[in-house]
């Protein structure tokens, strides 16, 4: 598919933009764009490399030229916390924001979407945080591999930022049991305290599980990202054949030696761009309040990542 043609530049186009440092590689203006302009809506997506010391003039300078919204990645997402005027649940649930949406209050009080209003937005104006990256990975893992979470096992690579919501979320989710694996012990162990403190009715363990079978086995450690790097766990201690399906937040490469190891065994594999997709999809919901052209969105995606 070609991508749809962008509305015309023009004094009402209106803005949104991913803010990262750095954010050279991002593929979220592509993916947006094409969402944007598959909804006809007369918007761009732009990027832009922004020192943590300037996310809030950059955030102030977002609402003074009223944006419609921002996505924030790393290192902003923690940092944004303390700069939104209001926090939705999800950001409130996770502890952190990869997406604002500015809103506009109207004569009676009541605030609405910047995006909901023509050339005349009202003077005060609010950003409020979202998060859309655990929505963004349930969605994947159902679309990709056809997981449930209710119920399942699941082994977790991984404790830092990406670990830690995919652990809540699952747990929120109601997965049955979790087995954490991180390099660094003590963050597993600060992760397994927390889950067991806002799920208790979740089982979780730290280290490798016993030899039952595993419904998920979630990547969420940068290992892979280099042609060079390990599988980032012990095959001998879980070997793959006890695995249903594999989940590696990696998406470039394509197949990292985790999701080819996966494959060659048999299990259901799937890598990150899914959930890249629908953090994304997600967050153009929340600026438009329409469902997001997902399959333009994708197309893109794959485009930009792949070439393909
Ligand atoms: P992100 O936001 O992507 O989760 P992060 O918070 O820096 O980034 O977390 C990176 C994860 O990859 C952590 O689980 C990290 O393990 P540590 O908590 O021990 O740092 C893991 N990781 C990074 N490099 C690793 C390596 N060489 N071997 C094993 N784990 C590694």
């Amino acid at each position: 598919m070609t991508d749809l043609p962008a509305t015309e530049l023009s004094a009402s186009t209106r803005l949104c933009a991913v803010l990262g440092h750095p954010i050279r590689h991002s593929a979220s203006p592509a993916m947006q764009n094409a969402g944007i302009a598959a909804l006809g809506l007369d918007w761009r997506y732009v990027a832009f490399d922004v020192h943590p010391d300037h996310l809030r003039q950059a955030i102030e300078g977002a609402r003074a030229m009223r944006f419609v919204g921002l996505n924030l990645t790393v290192p902003h997402k923690l940092l944004a916390m303390d700069m939104v005027d209001a926090l939705d649940e999800t950001a409130r649930q996770w502890g952190a924001v990869n997406t604002i949406r500015f809103e506009a209050r109207m004569a009676g009080g009541e605030w609405r979407p910047v995006a909901a209003f023509g050339d005349e937005v009202p003077a005060e104006v609010r950003a409020v945080g979202f998060n859309t990256d655990a929505d963004g990975l349930l969605r994947a893992l159902r679309e990709d591999l056809d997981f449930e979470p209710r119920g399942s096992r699941v082994v977790l690579l991984g404790a830092g930022g990406a670990g830690r919501v995919a652990a809540l979320k699952l747990a929120a989710e109601r997965a049955a049991q979790l087995f954490l694996l991180n390099r660094t012990r003590a963050k597993a162990e600060a992760l397994a305290t927390e889950i067991s403190a806002r799920y208790p009715k979740v089982k979780v363990e730290i280290g490798y599980p016993d030899a039952r079978r595993v419904d998920l086995l979630l990547n969420a450690t940068s290992l892979g990202l280099k042609r060079s790097d390990p599988i980032p766990m012990e095959l001998t201690r879980l070997p793959l054949n006890q695995v249903d399906a594999v989940y590696d937040m990696v998406y470039r490469p394509a197949f990292t030696r985790l999701l080819e190891a996966a494959r060659a065994t048999g299990c259901r594999v799937a890598n990150g761009l899914g959930m890249l997709l629908h953090q994304g999809t997600r967050a153009l919901e929340v600026w438009t309040g329409r469902p997001a052209p997902a399959e333009a969105m994708r197309q893109a995606l794959r485009r930009n990542v792949y070439g393909v």
